[in-house]
């Protein structure tokens, strides 16, 4: 296994939707599974820095016409648990402000039933 990449856990360890956190020395990172694919967040919200591990996993409202609310994408966004701010499991970024308000994203790898995170990358 290259250096770079830190062990998380066995992929039969995470429950679909359910957020987990991993202190790995100075940074925690929030990962959470959609059916076979696997995220990792910083685990620190940049508005108060509340840990986004104590968030809720769900979808959000899609764009739609006026009068019509559509809601898709779920289990890919992840709520903030002190003041909601919401962010994509995919790139960190906020839903309401994407280009100046995210979170680092971490590419994620699954080897032999195992989980690991490349902290020295960034997805998105
Ligand atoms: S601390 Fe996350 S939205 Fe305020």
């Amino acid at each position: 296994m290259p250096e770079n990449l830190n062990f998380l856990c066995r992929v039969d360890e995470v429950e679909e939707g359910k957020p987990y956190s991993f202190p790995l020395g100075r940074i925690k990172v929030v990962l959470v599974r959609k059916r076979d694919s696997y995220y990792a967040l910083n685990d620190s919200c940049p508005h108060r820095l509340a840990p986004l591990s104590a968030g809720g996993v769900a979808g959000t409202a899609l764009p739609s016409d006026v009068g019509v609310i559509c809601y898709g994408r779920d289990g890919e966004i992840l709520r903030c648990p002190w003041h909601g701010w919401e962010f994509d499991l995919l790139n960190g970024r906020s839903l309401h402000d994407p280009q100046r308000e995210r979170v680092r994203a971490y590419p994620v790898k699954v080897e032999d039933g195992s989980i690991y995170v490349d902290l020295s990358g960034r997805v998105g």
